[in-house]
């Protein structure tokens, strides 16, 4: 079974240069989807997720090839408009295909994701907005069938919450929908500002970039186009969190620092020192690390993907914390695997409280998901004697040499069994 084995204790220093973001790239490959041509995404990272993504699409007709961080998507023949569970349940964000075939034409058949590990994790909100913009929609054999014949038209769309998934499933269906479309209440992760300039450089009608009213003008075709992902901030947020804990001077680049503003908020709280570049972060710390409350919510607030991580670093406190996840359900499954290596953490609903310990033991630990298999290895950079993660495919979904990154940092990491 392939794990990745941490001996902890060694110093990091220097500096890891990230990929593009993993939730942008997944979301323009399926973009690319809206034009019949050929579309160039450069910068896509060489993860597990985007191989699902390219896999969804050429069971669409659509013609993928790679090469390197960069990914043709020639969209020209689209063969089928239908995408199976086999591939949904490997990755939900399958879905977001949804809106662009209805966009182009008239009709979708994916099949709905089933229940996932963070959560209840429902699409409600994908559904209800394809038909407020009139799709007709049909659940059938475990498929969600959309159908609109005769083309979306464009309508005012009140999210109930700003479902991420739901508000790039919506822009992509309006954006070749008759008239205007306003989706209020969206999302406003950078990944979705990275969508909105691919879409607007193919040709789409959108203002309202970067806040949470979004207003589409449909148009009748869209041309393909060649756009560069967004660096992850995610990923960043990672290995800055891996220096906050080593205590660096860890330097991150390839991101944009304001994507994560209430972490690096939250770590010079916890003691960290910080110097922010325009696409670059060095974190150090010399003290002790200070007990601090977070709260996850949608951006800008404190991302639930960096929940885990956070915890991690808050297990070595000096003193007790608070963390609070408002975005998943039964986002805490890490808290279990960490208590293992020695942290004292109390989870009571969506609350954890965090009361930290002197030092945490290395153990044999198994990934819960993707951030919180990364926090697991992040435990074990500073925890005593080696640790053992398996079920590392989580990590595998969402980082790009993982291991390799933190070795050329100096960890004492390796990948065994592949
Ligand atoms: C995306 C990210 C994920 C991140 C999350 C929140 C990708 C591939 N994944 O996931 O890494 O953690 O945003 O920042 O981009 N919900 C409903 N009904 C819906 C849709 C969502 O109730 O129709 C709920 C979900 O159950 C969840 C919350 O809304 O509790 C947030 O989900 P959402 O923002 O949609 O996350 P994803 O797009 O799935």
């Amino acid at each position: 079974m392939p794990s990745i084995i941490v001996t902890g204790g060694r110093s990091l220093s220097g500096t890891v240069r990230v990929g593009g973001a993993k939730n942008s790239a997944l979301k323009l490959m399926a973009a690319a989807v809206l034009a019949a041509g050929e579309s160039v995404i450069h910068n896509v990272p060489e993860i597990s997720d985007v191989d699902v993504m390219a896999q969804v699409l050429e069971g669409l007709g659509v013609r993928v090839t790679r090469d390197g961080h960069s990914v043709r998507i020639d969209a020209s023949q689209v063969t089928s408009v239908e995408t199976p569970y086999e591939l949904v349940a490997q990755m939900r964000a399958s879905i977001v295909v949804l809106g662009p075939l209805v966009a182009r034409f008239g009709r979708a058949r994916v099949a709905m994701p089933g229940g996932c590990n963070i959560g209840s994790r429902k699409i409600d909100m994908h559904v209800h907005g394809l038909e407020h913009l009139g799709a007709e929609i049909a659940f059938e054999h475990g498929y969600i069938d959309a159908l609109a014949p005769d083309g979306l038209t464009g309508a005012q769309v009140i999210l109930d919450f700003p479902s991420v998934g739901a508000t790039e499933n919506l822009l992509m269906a309006s954006v070749l929908a008759r008239g205007t479309t306003v989706i209020d209440n969206a999302a406003r992760e950078p990944e979705i500002g990275d969508l909105v300039d691919m879409l607007v450089a193919m040709g789409a009608r959108i203002t309202g970039r970067g806040s949470s009213t979004l207003e589409v003008e449909g148009v009748g075709t869209l041309s393909p186009v060649e756009h560069s992902t967004v660096g992850d901030r995610i990923e960043a947020g990672t290995f800055i969190v891996a220096g906050a804990l080593t205590g660096g001077p860890v330097t991150v680049t390839g991101f944009d620092p304001t994507h994560l503003e209430m972490l690096l908020t939250k770590l010079r709280a916890a003691g960290c020192t910080l110097d922010v570049q325009s696409d670059s972060v060095t974190v150090t710390r010399e003290g002790g690390i200070r007990p601090v409350d977070v709260a996850t919510l949608p951006y800008p607030g404190f991302p639930t993907d960096m929940q885990a991580q956070f915890m991690a670093l808050m297990a070595l406190a000096e003193g007790d914390s608070v963390i609070t996840e408002n975005v998943f359900e039964n986002r805490f499954m890490f808290a279990d695997e960490i208590k293992r290596m020695g942290a004292d953490i109390d989870i009571e609903g969506h609350r954890a409280l965090v009361r930290g310990v002197p030092a945490l033991q290395g153990a044999p630990v198994v990934c819960p998901d993707l951030r919180g298999g990364a926090a697991l290895v992040l435990a074990g950079l500073v925890a005593e004697g080696d640790t053992v993660v398996t079920d590392i495919h989580h990590i595998m979904r969402g980082y790009e040499d993982f291991t390799g990154k933190l070795a050329a940092l100096g960890a004492d990491v390796t990948l065994d069994g592949e």
